[in-house]
């Protein structure tokens, strides 16, 4: 469940929604199912394995099993570096969602219209110190919980709250089933149209699959670390993929109605869940009260993701130096801060104005693509290569084995890590590099 909680947060509720829409759609949706259940989830059972077998974490692993070698250590760091990357600017959004605590109390989106709803959101989005303030004070709460050990508090409220925050979101979808939009959410969602795939919508939907599972930057590894010798990792990895992908489309199919109801653009960017859900809320009797639940509730889906990200860097920094957890916790905080900061402010355009000129997305955006993008893809990439190829493939099966009865899934399941995951993610970055192209293939 604690898995689970790592990869169910703002990558299925926020980020779906909103990069399905900027991709086109179906053909971006479709292609994110196949990724999730063909790649990802080969590379998440691996990730379980490398960690229940070598029971440590990531860095650890890699170098002590690769026989001390110092390439593999590299790629320890360049993970952690991606996951504090991904925790500044996802630090930023569930600021976001406290922020809309407050404000669903002060019931800003009662009688309001749909336009005046979303032209709220633009402004918490450009008004840089609001953003820092709400950013800080996340990460302190974040901190907090690092502080004082994960397994204590935050445990025993992700059994009652994510159930909570699951029941809220049917509640909501089943009200947008009846909203005159759905239909043409579902064939936006569903049908298959190649033509409006974005200029970089596979490398995306390949993000995306790798994003929402948590895979790539071996911080499935240490989750594996703590799982017991006789329980099932395949089982558990597929129960984990089909949670997570259900979230994922139920929010696509709860926030796309409201858009084609209301003549929203799909490709409203970071904005959209933000802009949407708030129009549902006002129009249901005690709407303060639902509003104001739900913020909460993906405040506190977030922070049973981002405690994972927090945690990763906490627990290498301790394996690589000789300090104490709280020092720890108190660096990498701080760290995240000063790193957050232009992503914070990237709605204002009050830190690097230019950035949008020069780059074609802003700070913001522009860590959002890199991190989900490249770096998880290329992660994975190397972790299927360590699982594939240089551990001792004796070992992997073993691991895989115990504790399941379904022994044959270990051979396909090793095959697709050494050969179609490796590939397949070699091959889809050629085709973002334009050496290749692969959508002519669709047509
Ligand atoms: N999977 C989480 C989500 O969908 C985000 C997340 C948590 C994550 N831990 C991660 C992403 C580690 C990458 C790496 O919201």
């Amino acid at each position: 469940m604690a898995t689970a909680g790592s990869a169910i947060g703002l990558g299925s509720l926020w980020r779906f929604p909103y990069v399905a829409g900027e991709n086109g759609g179906g053909a971006f949706v479709l292609l994110y199912l196949i990724f999730t259940f063909l790649i990802g989830l080969p590379v998440f059972i691996g990730e379980l394995v490398l960690g229940r077998y070598s029971q440590k974490s990531a860095l650890l692993s890699y170098y002590e099993l690769s026989n001390n070698s110092s390439n593999w250590r590299i790629l320890g760091w360049l993970n952690v570096f991606s996951c504090l990357l991904i925790l500044s600017y996802y630090s930023v959004v569930s600021g976001w969602c406290l922020s809309y605590v407050i404000m669903s109390l002060n019931k800003f989106s009662v009688g309001r219209s749909a336009d005046e709803i979303k032209e709220v959101f633009t402004v918490l989005y450009s008004s840089p110190g609001i953003n820092l303030f709400w950013f800080g004070i996340f990460l302190l709460i974040n901190m907090g919980i690092v502080f004082s050990g994960v397994r204590k508090g935050i445990e025993h409220w992700a059994k009652i709250l994510m159930p909570g925050l699951f029941l809220s979101l049917m509640g909501l979808f089943c009200y947008a089933v009846s909203l005159p939009g759905f239909k043409d959410a579902l064939i936006f969602t569903f049908k298959p149209d190649f033509h409006r795939l974005g200029a970089s919508g596979i490398l995306n939907a390949l993000g995306m699959a790798f994003f929402t599972l948590s895979v790539g930057l071996g911080i499935i590894v240490t989750y594996g670390s703590y799982m017991k010798k006789d329980e099932n990792i395949p089982y558990n990895g597929t129960l984990i993929a089909f949670m997570t992908v259900f979230v994922s489309l139920i929010s696509a199919l709860t926030i796309f109605p409201i858009v084609f109801t209301f003549g929203f653009p799909p490709e409203g960017g970071p904005g959209l869940v933000f802009q949407t859900l708030p129009v549902l809320f006002a129009k249901l009797p005690a709407s303060i009260l639902i509003s104001t639940i739900f913020f909460a509730l993906l405040f506190f889906a977030a922070l049973t993701s981002t405690i994972s990200l927090l945690e990763t860097i906490v627990a290498n920094m301790l394996d690589l130096f000789n300090m104490n957890r709280k020092t720890a916790t108190m660096i990498a905080a701080a760290l995240t801060f000063v790193i957050g900061i232009p992503s914070a402010l990237s709605g204002s355009e009050s830190l690097f104005p230019t950035w949008k000129l020069i780059y074609g997305k802003n700070f913001f955006d522009t860590v959002n693509y890199l991190t989900a993008s490249w770096f998880m893809p290329i992660g994975g990439l190397f972790i299927t290569i360590f699982l594939g190829w240089r551990l001792d493939k004796a070992i992997s099966m073993r691991e895989f084995n115990l504790g399941t009865k379904r022994r044959y899934l270990a051979i396909p399941w090793f095959f697709m890590l050494r050969w179609v995951a490796p590939v397949a993610v070699f091959i889809i970055i050629l085709q973002e590099t334009g050496l290749i192209n692969l959508t002519t293939l669709f047509y």
